[in-house]
């Protein structure tokens, strides 16, 4: 059973007591998505309208934030969640991202965040003119994302430490089949043995420097020609 948490920046977490983990950094949950998934990958492809996956829904904060830049910039989202483990809807309602995004120059309208977690699992639903979600309620080991559909992909599953796993050779495998050409992940893990696998699968992958308590973070990019 998780339980909602404050980070360092203001902004809400959940801890999972039985994994010992929480949904993102306690230096700072938004702060940290923003670098990592926003700025390290959304705002560097260039194409208006993007396909983008993200691995573990959670909290929704990164479809959240995402659905906010494309209605600031106007470029349009195709956003595909998968998660095993819905959150209650009493526990999304309870945090708090919609106080905390003005400071990243965002206008939230009331009740946005709520729609996303208020979305029918595994169809298409326009949640703004410029963001429709797809989530989907499966297990990323056996789900197949089919081939040459994502321009982003957010890789935020729980830790290599905790679930090994989801931070395979086969997994990294199918995720880059299933990107199109000069398409980009990012993750806030940036071990060794991350970085070989996902080499190892095709993408070409750099460091960059972390989000406040992290020194350092990964992009991968599938090459245009593979
Ligand atoms: C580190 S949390 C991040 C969640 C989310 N991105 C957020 O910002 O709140 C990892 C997420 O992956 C989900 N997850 C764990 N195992 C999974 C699996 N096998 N398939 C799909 N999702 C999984 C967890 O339930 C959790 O929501």
């Amino acid at each position: 059973m998780s339980t909602v948490l404050q980070t360092a920046d203001g902004s809400h977490t959940l801890y999972v007591p039985e994994i010992d983990e929480s949904y993102h950094s306690t230096n700072g949950a938004m702060q940290e998505s923003m670098h990592i998934f926003i700025n390290a990958a959304l705002r560097q492809h260039p194409q208006p309208h993007l396909s983008v996956f993200e691995i573990g829904f959670g909290t929704g904060l990164n479809a959240y934030l995402s659905l906010l830049e494309a209605e600031k910039t106007g470029r349009r989202i195709s956003y595909t969640a998968i998660e095993k483990f819905p959150i209650a809807m009493d526990v999304a309602v309870s945090l708090n991202y919609e106080q905390h995004v003005s400071r990243y120059g965002y206008m939230p309208e009331k009740g946005i965040f709520k729609q996303l977690h208020g979305a029918a699992w595994d169809v298409k639903t326009d949640i703004t003119p410029h963001f429709a979600l797809r989530k989907i309620q499966a297990d990323l080991l056996t789900f197949q994302m089919g081939e040459n559909a994502f321009d982003i992909i957010y890789f935020d599953a729980f830790s290599p430490a905790k679930q090994p796993e989801m931070w395979s050779e086969t997994i990294f495998n199918r995720i880059f089949a299933a990107c199109k050409p000069n398409a980009i992940l990012t993750t806030y893990c940036a071990k060794g043995a991350v970085r070989r696998a996902l080499q190892q699968a095709g993408f070409q992958v750099e460091r960059l420097q972390g989000p406040a308590g992290k020194r350092e973070i990964l992009r991968a990019v599938k090459p245009a020609r593979h």
